[in-house]
């Protein structure tokens, strides 16, 4: 990688879900006294950045993603005061920061919501968001057929008779973009976070938040597993064109600021060519790469998915990103340890098929880790992840507190299950995540088993997923040719993955039910799993020297 290139070309980023990294306070949710304390952790862990879910003020309808006040902290994490010193530390530490910037919705408590609620129909205070009147002679249905992601129609009804859209759910009221004052607003929040220091921001919906003027209905749906290329549909509100309007413009305001502060698009686009778009040298800097993510774990799958993202961000001279895990999803190792093609993705309902092996899972996550850092680019990590943390599958429904429960009519257990509390120490719940003399349990339980899982049982044993981790951000930093740059596919039999990256590096994966010999290398970097007689065993990846 260029010396100069900007960091956040070849960038691992640690994603801190507030809520649940470290309980400051005793007060059973995440905060960021939780999160200054544990700096020292994420600096010896070896990560460039944190992204921070979101920590404004809100009545936490979609935990945080639902936005009163986008200048204020929630009291429930600390202050905007903190949060500036919070920065400055991570900064000490060598860590950047990139809180999540959420502009598709408000919460329905925002100054503006409230504003348009008192101010009736044809107001000018409804027209920030998504106001229409009903279908039907009495205007009693919505007016269009548009979903909500979390279940049931995505417009709601006032008394006066008025319908408002959300996207998610209804205390998350949708904005109009193509209102001037929508706009304005945005780029002073960020100029606001940005002079207090922060690098960069995940922003959230990304693709969501130009509507079709007309509001038409959803085109004709497709089946996900078809069998057929997929294909850009135009679609009514999400991925439209003029969204990419509003990004150059955050672009410019990125730029007013020294230093290089970048976004990071969550855009669900349907082709790589359309996620290429958000990340153009005049619009953002990287979007997340959900079709890694979203490949099941085998060597075709995987292979298409580099490739095809390599070659379509790289047209646009954009370096790729890499995740495995994220707070929307069913944890990676979980996913793994069962027979399945597709894995789990938000929105879809969650049924795990089959049982779970995790040994497997973890065996597969493991070598998924080294997969995922040898590529070129950037990469995330999701708390826990470090940990070999398995998704929290038997929460009891009387603690599930994901919108998606109740929106779903309680047929899909929702996202609470990626989102347990870390496990940091000692042998029993809240294993060191709030401190002693806590006045209130974690606002999730955590698994009576993690006591083995905890951060000090993980520390000095070389077994453990969280040094393997460690082990492999270091390797990551110093060797040059990890993080940004290219990679060479090597001659390999079907089901393994060998790719070279210049100077003399070499990553197997092997997806096979065969042992497969290490090719001829200088030395053995680091490997997922005990190497005997030079195999490499399935399901095992290996860093080598060549
Ligand atoms: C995507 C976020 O990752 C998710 O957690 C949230 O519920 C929705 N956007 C709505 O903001």
């Amino acid at each position: 990688m260029s010396p100069t290139a900007p960091w956040w070309r070849s960038a691992v980023i640690y994603q801190v879900y507030i809520r649940s990294f470290a309980d400051g306070n005793g007060d059973g949710v995440g905060d960021i006294a939780g999160i200054r304390s544990r700096l020292p952790y994420l600096k010896s862990l070896g990560v460039d950045a944190i992204w921070i879910n979101p920590w404004y003020k809100s009545p936490m309808a979609d935990h945080g993603y639902d936005v009163a006040d986008f200048r204020e902290i929630d009291p429930l994490f600390g202050t905007v005061a903190e949060a500036e010193r919070l920065i400055e530390e991570a900064h000490e530490h060598g860590i950047r920061v990139i809180p999540d910037i959420v502009p598709n919705h408000t919460s329905d408590r925002h100054a503006w919501f409230q504003a348009a609620l008192a101010a009736g129909p044809g107001s000018p205070e409804r027209e920030r968001y998504v106001f229409r009147e009903g279908r039907g002679e009495d205007g009693s249905l919505p007016p269009n057929d548009w979903v909500s992601c979390f279940g049931g129609p995505a417009w709601t009804r006032l008394p006066d008779g008025e319908w408002y859209l959300h996207l998610f759910a209804p205390q998350q009221p949708d904005l109009n973009w193509q209102h001037p004052e929508v706009r304005r607003e945005f780029e002073s929040i960020l100029r606001f976070w940005f002079s207090r220091g922060v690098d960069g921001f995940r922003i959230d919906v990304a693709h969501g938040l130009i509507k079709h003027p007309e509001l038409p209905d959803l085109p004709a749906r497709r089946e996900p597993d078809d069998g057929q290329p997929w294909q850009h549909v135009d679609h009514p509100h999400w991925d439209r064109d003029e969204v990419h309007d509003v990004y150059r413009a955050w672009r410019r305001v990125a730029d007013e600021f020294p230093g290089d502060r970048s976004f990071v698009a969550e855009a669900w686009a349907d082709t790589p060519e359309r996620l290429a778009a958000y990340v153009r040298e005049d619009g953002l800097h990287t979007a997340f790469n959900f079709d890694f993510l979203m490949a099941s774990w085998d060597p075709k799958d995987l292979r298409t998915v580099i490739d095809d993202s390599l070659a379509m961000l790289g047209s646009v001279g954009a370096p790729a990103t890499w995740v495995l895990s994220n707070h929307d999803v069913v944890r990676h190792p979980s996913r793994y340890g069962r027979k399945v093609a597709r894995r789990w993705v938000a929105n879809e309902r969650y049924e795990p098929a089959g049982p779970l092996d995790l040994e497997l899972g973890i065996r597969r996550a493991r070598a998924a880790a080294l997969l995922m850092l040898a590529l070129p680019g950037g990469a995330y990590v999701y708390q826990g992840e470090e940990l070999g943390l398995p998704e929290v599958e038997d929460l009891p429904e009387d603690v599930l507190q994901d919108p998606v429960w109740e929106r779903s009519g309680h047929t899909d257990r929702g996202r609470d299950g990626c989102r347990v509390p870390i496990p940091w120490a000692g042998r029993r719940a809240p294993y060191g995540f709030s401190p002693e003399g806590a006045t209130a349990a974690p606002w999730l339980p955590q698994p009576a088993d993690w006591a083995s899982r905890t951060v000090e049982a993980q520390t000095g044993d070389e077994t453990s997923v969280l040094e393997l981790y460690r082990t492999a951000l270091h390797l990551r930093r110093e060797h040059p040719a990890l993080g940004d740059g290219t990679l060479t596919w090597l001659d390999a039999p079907e089901g393994v993955l060998a790719l070279g990256r210049d100077p003399g590096f070499v990553c197997v994966v092997n997806l096979s039910a065969e042992p497969y010999p290490l090719p001829d290398h200088t030395s053995v970097l680091l490997t997922s799993g005990p190497v005997e007689n030079g195999l490499l065993a399935p399901d095992q990846a290996a860093w080598l020297a060549v």
